[in-house]
């Protein structure tokens, strides 16, 4: 009982527990219940589920390349960077759990490739998964362009290169982040605010948190 209790409040209330954090994200989107959403890299299902729960028509759409086997393009980092217990089984019974089963869908697929219609969401949502596309977050970030509507919006939650990721970050994460944060800016805020202009994305929103940086953009 004490241990369950323990756990809702590390999982649903400290400010920064992950739940928290997908949360507030969601939250800020302000959805209006029918929107079809796109949860690129969906892991566990976290966001994908807490935008479910803002839907009463809408539905939601969690794709991921769950297995590092099927990445062969960027193999090394994937392997290296992928969270364990993502998992499509996972994702399922999460769903599940959360009593959201029949408003989300998942599926294996590349971010770089999707196979959805032109203009067919509403809102995508990108929680820590452009960080870990290497260069194919270019391509990525395109396809994600062509299946949002025109005013949807692309919200994405990732990690901003500062003292507080480097602290947090495994040895091999913060080497790879330090070589990459020197010689390509890499993570840095103009890495962030490129993402949206080069895309052709309008910036709504730009919030800066230790470690973190959340951002909304809509497409023209
Ligand atoms: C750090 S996890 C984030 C998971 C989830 N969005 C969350 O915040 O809990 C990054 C996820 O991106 C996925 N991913 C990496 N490359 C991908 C690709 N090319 N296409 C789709 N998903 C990918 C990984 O499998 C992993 O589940």
């Amino acid at each position: 009982m004490v241990s369950t209790g323990l756990s809702f409040v590390a999982r649903y209330v400290i400010p920064g527990s992950p739940v928290k954090v997908a949360g507030d994200l969601i939250k800020s989107l302000e959805l209006k219940g029918d929107e079809v959403v796109l949860d690129v890299g969906t892991g566990r299902g976290l966001y994908a589920i807490e935008s479910a729960k803002k839907l009463s028509y809408g539905k939601v759409i969690g794709i991921d390349m769950w297995d590092p086997k099927n990445v062969p393009q960027y193999l090394y980092h994937h392997k290296f960077s992928q969270p364990s217990g993502n998992t499509l089984d996972n994702a399922k019974r999460n769903v599940q759990i959360a009593g959201v089963g029949d408003k989300v869908e998942f599926f294996n697929m590349d971010a770089s490739a999707l196979d959805f219609r032109e203009g067919y969401f509403d809102v995508v949502i990108c929680a820590y998964v452009i960080s870990h596309l290497g260069h194919y977050r270019r391509t990525a970030l395109k396809e994600i362009y062509r299946t949002l509507k025109a005013g949807g919006k692309l919200a994405i939650i990732d990690n901003i290169f500062d003292l507080t990721y480097i602290l947090l970050s495994t040895p091999h994460m913060f080497l790879l982040s330090y070589l990459r944060g020197k010689k390509a800016k890499y993570l840095n805020r103009e890495f962030w605010s490129n993402i949206i202009l080069e895309h052709d994305f309008v910036l709504q929103s730009f919030e800066r948190k230790p470690g973190i940086v959340k951002l909304v953009a809509s497409k023209r």
